[in-house]
């Protein structure tokens, strides 16, 4: 396969449902474990192995994540000014319940030691079991299968399960076994890179109680600051023809069993683990209460009746959304494993959302950005819109932190979203990039209409989605004025775009029309319900005192609002200033200077015209109707050239417009390092977490860029393309 002419060599054999390791690499195991993780959207578990491997640190990274499950910590400024938040939220890496050691005679199991043959590792994407075997022979020779299997149970939020069969191939003798629950575990951080974290000073949690009973396990922890106990309760089931002995142990952060097994040649031991994790903030007993009435459903279906429900689960979302592209194996597999890793990590209690890295790894701390509504959102939405629906469910319960947020911001009236968050707090420590992104707000509000749009849910609009509108809307009339030095236009000043080389600007345009979109919706949705539900209307305005004079200055706000527009070159400006400065030297600055961020100060790259990602170029694609075709085009040429896709959120747009505009081969190429983005490690850090929204731009890219599809003013339109490389496109 070619990408702008350079040969690719995908790491995992191409198949069309599944993703498969055919050698074991230590080199390229940190990314296979964030590769092989799997979740239900609560749970995830990376694809660690159950012996874990000696000097993590440098190999992998141990990781079990529960969504919204988090510890807060002290942000430390050298200098902080008023309004700087004050508290970090990171997710905490819960303990480890999948972990099983095995010995023959003295002799531990490791891959890292003897030898490993027919080695494979393989998760099928329509079943969502990752699976492990290998042929193994210890340094002193002697032999044994194993086969290991896991899952994160999608349809039950609680629940995990491990198989484990490990056969004696050519010898009679001890084999033990030690199952364990592992809460040992420290979060990883790393203080030069802003995309992993600044992780926490002390370990998040700390154990209140430990449990080993008959065949059952259970460890609690609580976090230090915030108070969230986390629960990991495991029951284990051994068959085999060899005779077993069994012991438990208890130690500070540990507890398990161990299974002193008498092995025979050719005689298979079998150990089933099902595996529980809880987290709230209720007591001891209702947690385990829980827990135990998880476990019990468990064991009345078996762990071939949880697999079977499993596929059963699949079924039914492969059949609602599935891509296909036939003749082309690699993108196949590659959208089928985003559309996998998706599911997999968005939250779907109304609690919880998704993670910039889903529950793969702990970049950015397993915070929600705005990733969510202009990117996973959408790919959700015309098939699965209730997991959209959850997400905008989410953002509602923390509309009373917005507004709180906005009062700290000096604003008298609004909300203001957080730029990352897991609790609904504002939790960005460098503002310029952070807070200053002020387009989360329209990036909410543009999602509500494209829910609304699909699923003409009045039922949300009226309980959630209406003051979620006011309340932005009022956001964008306190920070804008009119203003007489550009001719009366609603200008907005000193935020940041998308694009996050360029901050604090006035006039952003990504910023200022979706905020105008974002007014007139308000607006809109303000004269709907008066109209059509009164009395909710007045209850509504009442509650949050909304004056009939705010709503009309919405309406002037949008309809007045200013375009940076430069006629010289004939382009959308990105902002008042951005045409001004110098051009980035890309001929002379090293590859290896990319990502800009970990190589320049930001004072550097703000002051060129050098782009992280599309900020103009998106606002192309969301609200297309309002170009031609030609200005497209201009402002495409033009940022094109200025952009380095730093961030994982740009290929994608690119991709979808360029494809609008009749630039197919390159729709094919960003297309590409859009799809294979994780599999093939373009950004080199997947090992951090896998890109969800960019594999929610695969999806758009397919849907909205090949495809073509829009919807604009109720009218449902495409305009496909079908690349010559491609037989069909479902
Ligand atoms: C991007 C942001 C994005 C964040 C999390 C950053 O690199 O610039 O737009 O929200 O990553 O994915």
């Amino acid at each position: 396969m070619k990408l702008k002419g350079v040969d690719i060599k995908p790491y995992y054999r191409l198949d069309e449902w599944e993703i498969i390791e055919d050698s074991f690499n230590l080199e390229k195991n940190f990314h296979s474990e964030t590769i092989f993780t799997v979740g239900n959207g609560f749970i995830g578990i990376r694809g660690t192995f159950e012996e874990g491997l000696d000097n993590e640190a440098k190999l992998g990274a141990e990781g079990t994540f529960l969504n919204g499950v988090y510890e807060e910590g002290t942000i430390k400024y050298g200098e902080i000014a008023y309004g700087f938040p004050e508290k970090s939220q990171t997710m905490i890496n819960a303990a480890n319940g999948k972990k099983i050691m095995l010995y023959l005679e003295d002799e531990i199991f490791s891959m890292q030691t003897g030898t490993v043959l027919n080695y494979k590792r393989s998760i099928n994407m329509r079943e969502g079991i990752l699976r492990r075997s290998l042929i193994w022979q210890s340094p002193k020779g002697k032999q044994i299968q194993l086969e290991t299997e896991r899952f994160v149970c999608l349809q039950r939020k609680n629940l995990a399960a491990v198989k484990y069969k490990v056969t004696p191939v050519n010898f009679d003798g001890r084999i033990i076994i030690v199952s364990e629950i592992d809460g040992d575990i420290k979060e990883s951080l790393d203080e030069k890179d802003p995309r992993i974290g600044s992780g926490l000073e002390e370990g998040a949690l700390y154990t209140i109680d430990t449990m080993a009973e008959a065949d059952t396990a259970a460890l609690l922890q609580r976090t230090r600051k915030t108070e969230i106990t986390v629960a990991c309760v495991t029951k284990g089931i051994m068959r085999t023809q060899c005779p077993v002995g069994t012991d438990k142990f208890i130690s500070q952060d540990r507890v398990g069993f161990v299974y002193n097994v008498a092995g025979q040649k050719g005689k298979a031991i079998n150990y089933i683990k099902y595996l529980v994790y809880e987290a709230s903030s209720g007591g001891r007993n209702s947690i385990m209460d829980h827990a135990n009435k998880v476990l019990d459903s468990a064991l009345k279906l078996g762990y071939d009746g949880l697999a079977k429900e499993q596929h059963e689960f699949l079924n039914n979302y492969w059949y609602r959304s599935d891509i296909e592209i036939k003749g082309d194996i690699a993108l196949q597999q590659a959208i089928r494993f985003n559309l996998f890793h998706l599911l997999q990590s968005v939250g779907r209690d109304g609690k919880t959302n998704i993670c910039a890295k889903g529950l793969t790894g702990e970049g950015y701390e397993g915070h929600y950005f705005w990733d969510t509504e202009m990117y996973v959102i959408p790919s959700f939405l015309y098939n699965n819109p209730d997991i959209s629906r959850k997400l905008l469910e989410y953002r509602y319960s923390t509309l009373d932190k917005a507004r709180a947020r906005a009062r700290e911001m000096s604003h008298q009236k609004g909300a203001l979203f957080p730029w990352r968050t897991i609790n609904g707090e504002e939790c960005s420590g460098y503002f310029p990039a952070g807070t200053a992104q002020y387009h989360i707000n329209a990036d909410i509000a543009y999602a509500i209409k494209k829910y609304m749009e699909v699923t003409q849910d009045d039922s949300f609009l009226i309980s959630c989605g209406a003051e979620i509108l006011f309340e932005t809307a009022r956001l964008w009339a306190d920070i804008g004025f009119f203003n007489t030095g550009k001719g009366g236009k609603f200008c907005i000043n000193c935020v940041t775009g998308p694009d996050e080389y360029t901050a604090i600007v006035n006039n952003n345009f990504y910023t200022n029309i979706m905020a105008k979109e974002n007014l007139e919706f308000a607006y809109n949705t303000a004269v709907w319900m008066k109209r059509e539900h009164r009395m909710e209307y007045e209850r509504l305005t009442d509650e949050i005192c909304l004056e009939p004079e705010e709503i009309s200055l919405w309406k002037s706000a949008a309809d007045n609002m200013y375009l940076p527009y430069s006629e010289k070159h004939g382009i959308h400006m990105q902002d008042d200033t951005f045409l001004d400065k110098e051009l980035w030297d890309f001929e002379n600055v090293p590859k290896e200077n990319y990502p800009l961020l970990l190589h320049y100060h930001p004072l550097v790259i703000y002051r060129h015209q050098v782009c992280k990602q599309a900020d103009v170029v998106l606002a192309l694609f969301l609200l297309g109707h309002k170009f031609s075709l030609e200005e497209k085009r201009r402002d495409y040429d033009y940022y094109e050239k200025v952009t380095t896709h730093d961030s994982s959120l740009s290929a994608c747009i690119f991709s979808i417009v360029a494809n609008d505009i009749g630039y197919h081969e390159e729709a094919y190429d960003y297309f590409i390092k859009t799809a294979r983005m994780d599999l093939d490690d373009y950004q080199g850090n997947t090992h951090h977490g896998v890109h969800t929204a960019n594999m929610a731009g695969s999806w758009m890219c397919i849907v909205n860029g090949f495809a073509g599809m829009r919807v604009h003013d109720d009218v449902l339109s495409f305009q496909p393309y079908i690349h010559p490389g491609w037989e069909e496109l479902r």
